[in-house]
């Protein structure tokens, strides 16, 4: 619906005369300038929104989501929560999800692990740390046995949220892994030793760690099934959607008959859903109805917010966290916080970010 402000002026003419030779006047009846009697104008034509427009009633529907979010608590679960985000469908938002749920934890004032388990980097890319060829990563992790706390880095941007980085090196590793003792636990263990190291010098305890996999099911993969104990399965509200997933899910089946029997897919988010199209409305319902425990409420929107992000080494949370596909991943970040909750979790809740809860978490370094 348009409505105009009714303001009653009418179109300024040169000098604020007609060519009648009548003076515009203003409200109060005096005469206006001609500047004035422009702007009049100007606002005049602007058609007041409500919210029955799209685009009004999407920034009402942000407003609401933005405070909801505010007031809000995230559960800090009793153990540490350990994540791998798969699917080994290239690009359907796996990289994305992980660094996004991992910074809206973060914000929230939750500490939290991304481990980058890709070759590609996007993730260490996303979260702004280095990992130029030379630099300490999951590689040296993986094969040369170094120890993880030598290799975390700190974000600059979220104090509480920490990164193992991934090297160009680690294109090589599902090669040289193969003939390694323990290939498929080498991770596993490198996390719990380092989990205890934190514990052993007195830092605070990791909340949440998420192994972000590369889109295949090689030995990269396995080792972040061996890590984890839920999975979480990013689904791209597109054709082919669902193709491929019966191999990804037996493959769980498999790695928990034999060497994690702690694995299951606790998690599906539907990403780039676009509401608007029949397809992605398919999917959706398609989705919820084969994993209807598994799939989370809130689905992200497709976002050129969230596609901008990483070319700016950020999150979309650190970008624009007011833009809807921000808002998506904090609601997203919060189910998860509170569906943990439910199951393993009753440990005190702390609030939603403010600066000051933030920054006593940090521990002031980028390395630790
Ligand atoms: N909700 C979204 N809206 C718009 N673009 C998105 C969204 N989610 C992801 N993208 C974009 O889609 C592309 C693929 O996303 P992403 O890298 O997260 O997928 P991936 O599954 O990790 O890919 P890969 O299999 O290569 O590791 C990226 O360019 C990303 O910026
Ligand atoms: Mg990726």
């Amino acid at each position: 619906m348009t409505e105009h402000n009714g303001r009653g002026t009418k179109e300024p003419s040169n000098e604020g005369s007609d060519p009648d030779g009548r003076t515009d006047l203003g409200p109060n009846g005096v005469p206006l300038s001609r500047d004035e009697a422009h702007r009049l104008a100007a606002l005049d034509a602007i058609p007041l929104m409500d919210e029955s427009t799209p685009l009004a009633a999407e920034l009402a529907n942000n407003a609401r989501r933005r405070a909801a979010l505010a007031g809000q608590t995230f559960p800090v679960p009793r153990e540490t929560r350990i994540f791998t985000v798969a699917n080994q469908k290239g690009g359907v938002g796996k990289t994305t999800t992980t660094v996004n749920l991992a910074a809206a934890m973060a914000m929230a004032g939750l500490r939290v692990l991304v481990i980058d388990n890709d070759p590609q980097g996007n993730a260490s890319t996303a979260l702004g740390v280095q990992h130029h060829s030379g630099v300490a990563s999951t590689y040296d992790v993986l094969i040369n046995d170094v120890p993880m706390h030598e290799v975390v880095q700190e974000s600059a941007d979220i104090p509480g949220l920490f990164c193992v980085p991934a090297t160009i090196d680690l294109s090589g590793a599902e090669i040289e892994l193969v003939s390694l003792v323990a290939r498929e636990n080498r991770l596993r263990n490198a996390l719990h030793t380092y989990l205890r190291h934190r514990e052993a010098q007195g830092l605070p305890r990791i909340d949440y760690v998420f192994v972000d996999c590369p889109p295949s099911l090689g030995l990269l993969t396995v080792n972040a099934f061996v890590t984890a104990a839920e999975v979480l399965i990013p689904i791209q509200c597109e054709y082919y959607a669902l193709e491929g997933l019966g191999q990804l899910l037996n493959n769980i089946n498999l790695i928990r008959g034999h060497l994690n029997p702690d694995l299951h897919v606790s998690t599906i988010l539907l990403t780039m859903f676009d509401g608007r199209t029949n397809l992605a409305q398919q999917v959706a319902e398609e989705v919820r109805e084969h994993f209807p425990d598994q799939t989370l409420r809130t689905a992200i929107p497709r976002s050129v917010r969230i596609s901008e992000a990483p070319s700016y080494e950020q999150t979309v949370i650190t970008y624009d966290g007011n833009s809807s596909g921000a808002l998506a991943y904090r609601e997203a970040a919060r189910e998860i916080a509170h569906r943990g909750a439910d199951t393993s979790a009753s440990g005190p809740s702390v609030p939603v970010a403010t600066s000051s809860h933030r920054s006593s978490h940090s521990e002031g370094v980028t390395h630790e």
